[in-house]
């Protein structure tokens, strides 16, 4: 019997489902609009087998990708766990022979000495969904990206973008430029476990190498994420910690030590990184995703949550008196404005209440100056209308809030713009809400001009938990049929 009383995973609604799935033509309450023609990708970590050890974390869960594929007002749902090495030796065992979060140290022996030697078949894949030259692929930021049949979600296996991807590791937030229609993405512990290097790449939409870049940071730390502008690459360095020593005495990747300076790394995108300038911030405080930025003479302007504190309480501080911890998930949205021929940067806080830190734009204003941020939120005083979705001004700081209803807590929300050519704001908020009464997921769009909901599409059960979603038009992703 698969027991999973006893260590991290979580119950209720968010207990280990430990099944693949598919609908061909879902209940749907409303109206679908019918120029919704696309797929909805979900990607999440959901425990097929317990953890091995009481310290491993959420993150380390098999990563399950589900699909709402909507076309003519109809929507059909896939969900399936990618099949990572990981997956297949554990199913092949019976149970789980993979040690704590990114730590093959703590592998059963019979993996160990693979692991060591390639520490990204350990991945989970269970982060983001990304689409890139009429592929699918399910990321995360220890490994290259795993390729998934689009439409049946069987596992293809690694990709490594024809040779061109040397670094060992690959981002969950690949960012695609839509002014040039390449991907700007990234690796960080490019060349091994807690390595300092890391390395940038521009893809053009035929697959393509345009460019590479390859730098050092101050200290290993998570760099979850990254800010592209039209002109520049902004990283963020804070606060948390990997080193080989914590590997060896059995710790998850990451200890959170606010005595480290932060930073954020500032470069031209079009240079070979002998530009890459460190600007000095606060430390104790964590940027784990970002908004946008643009770029425009000395002049680099990019928004993005901060928190003030650890957000995972998993990944614990490495010294035992600044171990405070921050509610997880909420941040403050602020701008920074850096002087590209100074050292120094100008903060401001765009938003006073706390907002969830998976802030989205309409991809189509990536790397470009927009006018309205996307995330979760509640409203602080409203009670019993469940969570919300924000539309936030963030020029004016009006802002708009839908919520789900009663009980219901809504994942991270995409915007689709009504049309290719529509004004920004122009369209539909789209993602999916968990719904704890009926014990179901429920797949929701909601006007993002009205801010109403106009249809939902209703699961008989519970889909996995999801870290982050994305949604693909059928340009991008065709159906085969
Ligand atoms: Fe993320």
């Amino acid at each position: 019997m698969v027991d999973f009383s006893d260590g991290p995973h979580p119950g209720g609604f968010a207990a280990p489902m430990r099944y693949d799935a598919e609908i061909l033509d879902c209940e749907v309450e409303g109206t679908i609009p019918p120029e919704l023609d696309g797929v909805f990708v979900r990607t999440g970590p959901d425990w097929y087998y317990p953890q091995l050890y009481p310290n491993d974390v959420p993150f380390s869960a098999d990563g399950y990708t589900s699909t709402f594929r909507i076309k003519n007002g109809r929507a059909a749902y896939r969900g399936r766990f990618v099949r990572t090495p990981r997956f297949v030796n554990n199913l092949e065992a019976g149970r789980q022979l993979y040690g704590v979060y990114r730590n093959p140290f703590t592998d059963d022996p019979s993996i160990q000495e693979e692991t060591m030697e390639k520490p990204w078949e350990r991945t989970v894949a269970n982060t983001t969904p990304m689409a890139f030259a009429g592929k699918l692929f399910a990321l995360k930021e220890d490994a290259p990206p795993i390729e998934l049949d689009p439409n049946t979600l069987e596992t293809r296996g690694f990709y490594d973008f024809g040779g061109k991807l040397s670094s060992q590791t690959h981002t969950a937030h690949p960012k695609p430029d839509p002014v040039t229609g390449d991907l700007w993405t990234f690796g960080y512990e490019a060349t091994g476990l807690c390595t300092d290097d890391v390395y940038f790449y521009c893809f053009g939409p035929d697959g393509s190498l345009k460019h590479e870049i390859r730098v050092k940071t101050p200290y290993v730390s998570m760099m979850h994420d990254l800010i592209i502008t039209n002109e520049h690459i902004v990283i963020p360095v804070f606060s948390y910690i990997a080193t080989m020593e914590r590997l060896k005495a059995g710790l998850a990747h990451w200890g959170w030590d606010p005595s480290l300076p932060g930073y954020f790394g500032v470069m031209r995108r079009d240079g070979d990184g002998s530009d890459l300038k460190w600007y000095d911030a606060p430390s104790g405080t964590t940027i784990i995703h970002t908004l946008n930025g643009h770029s425009s003479g000395d002049r680099l302007v990019m928004e993005a949550p901060q928190f003030d504190n650890n957000p995972f309480p998993f990944f614990p501080a490495v010294h035992a008196q600044t171990g405070d911890m921050g509610p997880i998930g909420r941040s403050h949205l602020r701008r920074f404005t850096f002087d590209l021929n100074g050292d120094s940067f100008a903060t401001e806080q765009v938003f006073d209440d706390p907002i969830s830190d998976l802030v989205r734009v309409d991809d189509r204003y990536l790397t470009q100056e927009h006018r309205y941020c996307y995330t979760q939120y509640t409203e602080p005083g409203v009670q019993d209308r469940g969570s919300g979705w924000i539309r936030l001004d963030v020029q004016t700081g009006e802002k708009a809030v839908w919520y789900a209803g009663p009980g219901q807590a809504l994942q991270e929300v995409s915007m689709v713009p009504r049309s290719a050519d529509a004004a920004e704001g122009d369209g539909w908020l789209i993602g999916v809400a968990n719904n704890p009464a009926e014990m179901r997921s429920e797949f929701v769009i909601v006007d993002a001009v009205e801010m109403q909901e106009v249809a939902r599409v209703i699961l008989p059960f519970r889909s996995s938990a999801q870290v982050h979603a994305r949604w693909f038009n059928a340009a991008e992703l065709p159906e085969m049929v």
